[in-house]
C-alpha cells in the first residue's frame, strides 16, 4: 500500500480500478475532487494506475484484492479508512464475464461468476456499510449492473443472470440501509471497449465461429447515439451518482448505453 498526503475531502473507493471501467471512473472521481482508493486483483496494474494518479496529482492509496473473498473486502475497508479516516462512496465496480453455450457452463465456471459478480457485490456492500453506519453523512454505494442485468442475452445467460442479481441486490439494500443514510444505486453500461469485452469478442470467435470483431459490430451497430459507449460516458454518471445532486436518488439502476436497452 502506497500513500499520499492527507485533506478533508471525501473519500471514493473503487474495485477492480486498475483498468477498464473502474480507472475511467477512478480518474473521474479523483477530478472531482475525492481521495481515492485504487484496487484491484492485478498488483502489477494496480502499480501503473497508481504511477499515473501520482503523476496527475491526485490523492490516492492502492489495496490489492480479490472481491469474491469476505475478508479482502472488509480489509479493504480498513485500509481506506485507516489511510483516510472514513469511506463516503464505495463503488461495487469489479466483474468479469462469462460468454459461452448454457448446455455448455460447468459447475466451475458458474462458481468463478457468480464468487466475483455476487459474492463479491455482497461482501462489498456488507464491508462498506459497516463503516458508513458509524458515519454522519449521507453516502453512497454504488453497483455495476448492465444492459444485461435488464435484458437477457444469448451465449450470456451466466453473466445475465449475475448482473440480474446485481439488480436486485441494489433494490433490496437500498431499503434496508436507507435508515443509515446510505444510498444504494447502480450504473448498466451498454458497450465499451475495455478488455472485457476484447474478451467477449474472443469469445463469439471459438463458440460461435465469428468473424474477429463480429460480435463487437452486431452488439454496437444500432446503438441510437451512434457510438460505442466510451469509458468516460461510465465514469459520468458513476460521477453524478457520487455527488450531492444525487441525494435524492436511491434504489435505481440506471441505464447508460446509448439506446439500446429501453426500461
Ligand atoms: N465493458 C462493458 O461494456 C461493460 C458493460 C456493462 C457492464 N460492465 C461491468 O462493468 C464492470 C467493469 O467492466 P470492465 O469492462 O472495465 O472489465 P475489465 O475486465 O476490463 O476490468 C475489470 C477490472 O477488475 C479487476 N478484477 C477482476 N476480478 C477481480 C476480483 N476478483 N477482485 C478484484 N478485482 C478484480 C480486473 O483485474 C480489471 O482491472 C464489470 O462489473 C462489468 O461487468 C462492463
Amino acid at each position: 500500500m502506497t500513500r499520499s498526503t492527507k485533506s478533508n475531502a471525501k473519500v471514493a473507493v473503487i474495485t477492480g480500478s486498475a483498468g477498464g471501467l473502474g480507472n475511467a471512473i477512478a480518474t473521474r472521481l479523483a477530478k472531482d475532487g475525492f481521495r481515492v482508493v485504487l484496487h484491484d486483483i492485478s498488483e502489477d496494474n494496480l502499480k501503473k494506475a497508481k504511477a499515473e494518479f501520482d503523476k496527475a496529482g491526485y490523492e490516492s492509496i492502492t489495496v490489492v484484492g480479490d472481491v469474491s473473498k469476505r475478508a479482502d473486502q472488509f480489509r479493504l475497508i480498513e485500509e481506506a479508512v485507516k489511510a483516510f479516516g472514513q469511506v463516503d462512496v464505495f463503488v461495487n465496480n469489479a466483474g468479469v464475464e462469462s460468454v459461452e453455450p448454457f448446455l455448455e457452463i460447468e459447475e466451475k465456471e458458474l462458481d468463478r461468476v457468480m464468487n466475483v459478480n455476487i459474492k463479491g457485490v455482497v461482501f462489498g456492500t456488507q464491508a462498506a456499510a459497516e463503516q458508513m453506519k458509524k458515519q454522519n453523512n449521507v453516502s453512497k454505494i454504488i453497483n455495476a449492473c448492465s444492459i444485461a442485468g435488464h435484458e437477457s442475452y444469448e451465449m450470456l445467460s451466466l453473466y445475465s443472470a449475475t448482473k440480474h442479481a446485481v439488480r436486485s441486490f441494489t433494490h433490496s439494500t437500498a431499503k434496508e440501509l436507507a435508515q443509515y443514510n446510505i444510498r444504494v444505486n447502480a450504473y448498466c453500461p451498454g458497450v465499451a471497449d475495455t478488455p472485457m469485452w476484447e474478451r467477449i469478442d474472443a469469445a463469439f470467435v471459438k463458440h460461435k465461429g465469428y468473424a474477429p470483431k463480429q460480435a463487437w459490430k452486431e452488439f454496437t451497430q444500432g446503438i441510437l447515439v451512434g457510438r460505442p459507449e466510451e469509458p468516460e460516458d461510465v465514469a459520468n454518471l458513476v460521477s453524478f451518482l457520487a455527488s450531492d445532486d444525487a441525494n435524492y436518488i436511491t434504489g435505481q439502476t440506471i441505464l447508460t448505453d446509448g439506446g439500446m436497452v429501453f426500461r
